[in-house]
């Protein structure tokens, strides 16, 4: 947990397929994310696409005791919802967060969907969340501190009125779900870990509307906004190359 690895050759190849179906597992999902449906239909779809179709495994499945394959995050809550008998109704936004293992190593993304027609603070709110991880990502390369782009994603969300979650952050990944270093999505320029070329972690900031307070439910996973307003959350999973980046977790279509 401490020791920031450099991926090999090797290494970077099965990230790149590990990150690839996490991608995929969002792909897949994605027309099943409608009015009527339960967090638990979601959870069931994914664990039987990601063990059956990927001959994969669900990262979170007994992580620290997690129950669920997948997690499932609706309006306030900003992470770590667990999927159950809850039915999505028109209007809710839900984060839903993926990770795999595959062949050993880890890949794990995140992003928001729509449930029928959001609201236009909802549909603000989120637009934002993704513009937050993007202004990451497009900063990543060797030589760049952590400080540099936490900084840089929080003044974009305070220049919105939104604040961002810092109990939870962005991490090394690789062998292990959570590896050094622990990425901030706020922070002071000049400061933390330099990137350097093979690093791998994920940029993952929470934005909430209301204040950046958050609580735990009683079900010990569940992250709440204390104020219950709206939070929203977009990860990838990046690899740092010779002159940047790499996205792992990239959809097909997707633009950076
Ligand atoms: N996928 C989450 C992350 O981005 C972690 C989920 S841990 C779990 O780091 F146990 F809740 F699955
Ligand atoms: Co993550
Ligand atoms: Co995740």
């Amino acid at each position: 947990m401490s020791n920031i690895t450099l991926k090999t050759p090797e290494e970077i190849e099965k990230m790149r397929v590990a990150g690839r179906l996490a991608a995929e597992v969002l792909e897949m999902i994605e027309p099943y994310v409608v009015p009527g449906v339960t967090t638990g239909e979601l959870d069931r779809l994914c664990h039987q696409h990601i063990v059956e179709v990927q001959q994969a495994i669900p990262a979170p499945l007994n992580y620290h005791e997690f129950p669920k394959s997948i997690c499932t995050s609706i309006n306030y809550q900003v992470c770590h919802g667990i999927p159950g008998e809850k039915t999505l109704k028109r209007g809710d936004i839900v984060n839903i967060d993926i990770t795999v293992i595959k062949d050993g190593y880890h890949g794990d993304t995140s992003m928001m969907f729509f449930v029928g027609e959001p609201s236009v603070k909802a549909r603000r709110l989120v637009r934002v969340a993704r513009e937050c991880l993007l202004i990451g990502i497009r900063m990543v390369r060797p030589g760049v501190r952590l400080g540099d782009i936490g900084h840089a994603i929080a003044q974009y969300a305070h220049e919105h009125s939104y604040s961002v979650v810092q109990e939870y952050c962005g991490h090394g990944i690789g062998r292990e779900f959570h590896e050094a270093p622990q990425v901030l999505h706020y922070g002071t320029p000049g400061t933390g870990v330099v990137l350097q070329e093979g690093m791998t972690f994920t940029i993952e900031p929470m934005i909430n509307e209301g204040k950046r307070h958050v609580k735990l439910l009683r079900d010990q996973w569940t992250v709440i906004t204390k104020d219950r307003s709206l939070s929203a959350q977009w990860e990838h999973t990046l690899l740092v190359t010779e002159s940047g980046y790499e996205v792992l977790t990239l959809r097909s279509g997707e633009e950076i």
